[in-house]
Parts: C-alpha cells; sequence; structure tokens
C-alpha cells in the first residue's frame, strides 16, 4: 500500500517537469522566435513530432541551415539563450505539432 502513493507522485512529478519545460519553451520562443514568427501555436503545428526532432538535432543545425540567410535569426539561433533553452523549444514545439493532438489554449 505504501507504494502507491509513491508511484502516483512520481508520475505527478514527472508530468509537471515535462510541463514546466513546455513553458520553458513557450517563453523563449516569444524572446527569440515571435518578433519574426508570430504565433508560436501555428508554427508548432505547421510540422509533425519527427519534422521538429530533425530540427532540433545536433544542436538545431537544420534549424540554423534554414535561417542562414537571415543575420538577425542567426544571432538569435547562435546567442547562449537559444543554445541553453533548446530542449525547451524543442518540448513546445513537439507538445503542439500537427500530429500531437494538442492545441494551445492562446495566442
Ligand atoms: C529575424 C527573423 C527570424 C527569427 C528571429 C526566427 N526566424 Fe525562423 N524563419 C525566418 C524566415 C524569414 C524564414 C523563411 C525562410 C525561408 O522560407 O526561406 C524562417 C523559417 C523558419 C522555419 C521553416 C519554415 C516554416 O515556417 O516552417 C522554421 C521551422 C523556423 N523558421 C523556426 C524558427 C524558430 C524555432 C525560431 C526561434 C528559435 C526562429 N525561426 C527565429 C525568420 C526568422
Amino acid at each position: 500500500m505504501k507504494k502507491v502513493p509513491l508511484l502516483l507522485l512520481m508520475i505527478i512529478f514527472g508530468f509537471s517537469s515535462l510541463n514546466a519545460s513546455v513553458f520553458k519553451g513557450q517563453r523563449n520562443y516569444m524572446k527569440l522566435c515571435k518578433k519574426c514568427h508570430k504565433s508560436g501555436g501555428k508554427l508548432a503545428s505547421s510540422h509533425t513530432q519527427t519534422e521538429w526532432e530533425e530540427y532540433f538535432e545536433n544542436g538545431g543545425a537544420k534549424l540554423k541551415n534554414i535561417h542562414k540567410n537571415d543575420q538577425l535569426a542567426m544571432k538569435k539561433l547562435n546567442s547562449s539563450k537559444f543554445n541553453k533553452n533548446l530542449k525547451h523549444l524543442r518540448q513546445f514545439f513537439e507538445k503542439y505539432a500537427s500530429d500531437s493532438g494538442n492545441v494551445p489554449a492562446c495566442n
């Protein structure tokens, strides 16, 4: 009997840390990408989870490649803020990807 609440706690903790990551990703989206891409939910849902995985592989190599002619975008993509929060941004995009079944509540 003692094990059940502990397991439950672990599950709840697991979920909330994932949500915290999605939340951080969204906040970073506002700072790093929103200026040019407007709605993060829209951008997220224009690609599948697999596509987002590919964009964020190798420190976001594919993402950087798309933006290589855009100086301002590259400045953001090479910033320490981007590199530090890469995995949160990825969580955010994957959470609202076109095949995720999730729709952002706002923005
Ligand atoms: C300074 C403006 C700018 C910033 C900042 C910027 N982008 Fe972009 N991005 C662009 C432009 C312009 C294109 C279109 C390039 C093309 O289609 O040739 C683009 C294309 C893309 C694409 C591929 C096309 C699409 O719509 O699916 C993705 C994905 C993307 N950006 C994600 C991001 C993410 C994630 C960030 C933040 C980490 C970001 N961008 C920051 C300007 C920007």
